[in-house]
């Protein structure tokens, strides 16, 4: 019997040019390389120059994920585009970029799930996929936290940075075992409960501002690891599968102790984990697909490799995808 699978047929990625280094921050704020790489293993990351919005990155990040696949954007028929940091509070960032690709048909909106965003947005392209009413996707993360951060707080400035990935997502139909590609099993969680944990102090109904980022940092860093894990052995328990059988761990990148803590948790190989976040810090909903683009551009990740994605952020939110790529 056949089934409807969704599986991954290109990816892309978009830095903006500029890089701030720890050294230019130590400049700005009472801080040190040695702490930020000690505490966190972010390096530098990337800045939108003036009048560079979050369409902008990923428009450059959904282009290149198109030409990865061999797809003209026609072909598209639903963007789902994750972010925390909208062009404007309306219409979805998702139009604008279907705009600029020159798509009149389907349509696009955005999913807010901060820094979970990009595996909650997988998990709806794939449900909507299977469900019938889209055939192609396009799957965006974009961000630039670079404008919601407050550069005089030294405990959350260093940690982020702005960036977009993006994958196409298609309709295939196969037998539909665990040895198929495509997406085999999601599971998304949150808890409203943490939401003063990690939030913006800002918004068009409360404030009529945009306001700027707040993170009790040791508490997100308390609950991370166990949320992780926790969706990562939902996801065993749906296929059967162990970490053992994973060939790449491809996770959130906020802090390098977390993901090094979850991937020890797990029994994941190290030499099986995707770190990128020494290049770019947290880029939040865009972290996972940049971490991709990396292991595919440099021929880690390969057709038919099993791949763990997993993402915690505020809300709580958090959520795995296991796919075949
Ligand atoms: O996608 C999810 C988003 N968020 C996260 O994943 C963040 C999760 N949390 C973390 O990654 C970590 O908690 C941080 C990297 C934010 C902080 O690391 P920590 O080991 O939890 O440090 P801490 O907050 O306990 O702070 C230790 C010290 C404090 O000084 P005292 O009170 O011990 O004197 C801070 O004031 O480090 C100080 N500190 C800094 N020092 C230099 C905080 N930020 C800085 C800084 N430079 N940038």
């Amino acid at each position: 019997m056949s089934v409807i699978r969704s599986i991954v047929t290109g990816c892309g990625s978009f830095l903006p040019e500029k890089v701030l280094t720890n050294s230019d921050l130590a400049k700005m704020v009472d801080t040190s390389d040695e702490w930020i790489v000690q505490r966190t293993g972010i390096e530098q990351r990337h800045i939108a120059s003036e009048g560079q919005v979050t369409s902008d990155l990923a428009l450059e990040a959904a282009q290149r994920a198109l030409q990865n696949a061999g797809r003209d954007a026609t072909d598209i028929d639903t963007i789902i585009l994750a972010t925390a940091t909208p062009d404007n509070t309306f219409p979805a960032t998702a139009v604008t970029v279907q705009a600029s690709l020159g798509i009149t048909h389907g349509f696009a909106f955005d999913v807010q799930a901060v820094c979970s965003g990009f595996v909650y947005a997988l998990t709806t392209a794939d449900a909507y996929i299977r469900a019938g009413l889209s055939e192609r996707c396009l799957v965006i993360g974009a961000e630039t936290f670079s404008r919601i951060l407050d550069w005089e707080d030294r405990t959350t400035c260093v940690l982020f940075g702005d960036g977009a990935g993006a994958l196409v997502v298609e309709k295939s139909e196969s037998e539909g075992t665990t040895s198929d590609r495509g997406i085999l099993t999601s599971h998304l969680r949150s808890d409203g409960r943490h939401k003063e944990k990690l939030y913006v102090d800002g918004g068009p109904s409360a404030t009529q501002t945009v306001g700027h980022l707040r993170m009790e940092g040791r508490e997100v860093f308390k609950h991370a690891v166990g949320m992780i894990t926790d969706v990562i052995e939902d996801a065993y328990e749906a296929t059967g599968f162990t970490s053992d059988d994973l060939d790449w761990f491809v996770p959130h990148q906020a802090n390098k102790r977390i993901i090094d803590a979850s991937a020890k948790k797990l029994r994941i190989a190290p030499e099986k984990v995707v770190t990128t976040v020494q290049m770019h810090g947290n880029t939040s909903a865009a972290s996972i697909p940049l971490a991709l683009d990396t292991a595919i551009t440099d021929g880690r990740v390969k057709k038919n490799d099993l791949v763990m994605l997993e993402a915690m952020g505020g809300g709580f939110t958090w959520g795995s995808v296991l796919l075949r790529w």
